[in-house]
């Protein structure tokens, strides 16, 4: 009747940007990610027969409007599965509050999934709660794995995320933050109005397909400089695509392209780092755990107004027993 779930931040090297179906959350094209070690959701789910409706507090603040819909919604399929009807009480928390906005929907709906399905009794597999994480947000299905994930495109019952071997490859993000505030505008938002408007995006699709192969490729080879390469060129190529959409959808910022700069400047220095941006102005970037500190220094020169942030491959979501962290 009560559960509760931990799940880390994941970052995309191979992008998700596009649904096939926004009502179950079918991507377009598979993605690929990496789980970090930081920033951790802690979500509890507890059932209540006397609420009348599902209560949303996070980081202590109780939730209306469009977050605690989006619960409710997500709760409405977790008590379909389970045959209850029973209301409950969400309490979610930033274990770790970056202030990176890497408190995202990813480790949100992982935490919330793994949460809600044991206080509802469900017993999921892995893949079963990747499934179920999708439907909160796409980029959850990855958090349920540590490491480098897989996200497969596919119907309801094959789009799930699976951990990826990447034996030989040792991967660290550096994450330089412009800005910690709220997006200008939705990745869901953002997402379907380059899908439905941008000229650029057919190629994106056929482009990511083609590049989420290549990636594959080369983690099996344990190639560090093909998988950086894939990383960079993937984030410019959906940024690029949705400058194309209308409205226009621009997340970089003149402070974001210095960055990206600095990362190019790191290589002919000798420096591999490789720049990656999601739905907003912060700049992540892959490099081996060795130069974290390099890269880092010769980012913080470039913008001494950023704040930094130094992650390494992260675990997938567990279950915790509050009995033995109270
Ligand atoms: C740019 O998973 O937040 O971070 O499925 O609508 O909730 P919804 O979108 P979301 O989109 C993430 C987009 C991205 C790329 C990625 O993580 O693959």
């Amino acid at each position: 009747m009560r559960a509760t779930a931990e799940a880390n931040p994941n970052i995309a090297l191979i992008k998700y940007w596009g649904k096939a179906d926004a009502a179950l959350n079918l991507p377009v094209t598979g993605s690929l990610s990496l789980t970090l070690d930081t920033a951790p959701t802690r979500t509890t789910v507890e059932l209540d027969s006397a609420i009348a409706d599902d209560e949303l507090v996070l980081s202590g603040v109780a939730q209306t409007g469009r977050s605690l819909e989006r619960v409710r919604r997500f709760l409405d399929l977790v008590r379909d599965e389970s045959g209850s009807t029973v209301k409950s009480r969400v309490d979610s928390v930033n274990l770790i509050p970056t202030g990176a906005g890497l408190a995202s929907s990813a480790s949100a709906f992982a935490a919330l999934a793994a949460a809600a399905s044991a206080a509802y009794g469900l017993d999921l597999d892995d893949r079963a709660l990747s499934r179920l994480a999708r439907r909160g947000s796409g980029s959850a299905s990855r958090s349920i794995f540590g490491g480098v994930v897989r996200w497969f495109p596919g119907d309801d019952a094959s789009s799930f995320a699976e951990p990826v071997d990447s034996t030989g490859l040792d991967l660290a993000m550096v994450v330089a933050v412009i800005d910690a505030g709220e997006k200008s505008i939705s990745s869901t938002e953002a997402m379907n109005r380059t899908t439905a408007t941008s000229p650029f995006y057919p190629a994106w699709a056929e482009s990511t397909t083609r590049q989420l192969d290549e990636m594959l490729r080369a983690i099996a080879r344990a190639d560090f400089t093909a998988v950086g390469e894939l990383t960079e060129s993937n984030s410019l190529r959906m940024h690029a695509t949705m400058a194309g959409a209308w409205p226009p959808v621009r997340y970089q910022r003149a402070a974001s392209i210095a960055l990206i700069d600095a990362a190019a400047e790191l290589r002919a220095a000798g420096v591999e780092a490789y720049a990656t941006m999601d739905a907003g102005p912060n700049v992540k970037f892959l490099c081996r755990p060795v130069d974290a500190d390099r890269v880092e220094a010769h980012l913080a020169a470039t913008d001494p107004s950023a704040r930094f942030l130094s992650a390494r491959a992260g675990e997938g979501v567990r279950l915790v027993d509050e009995a033995a962290t109270a």
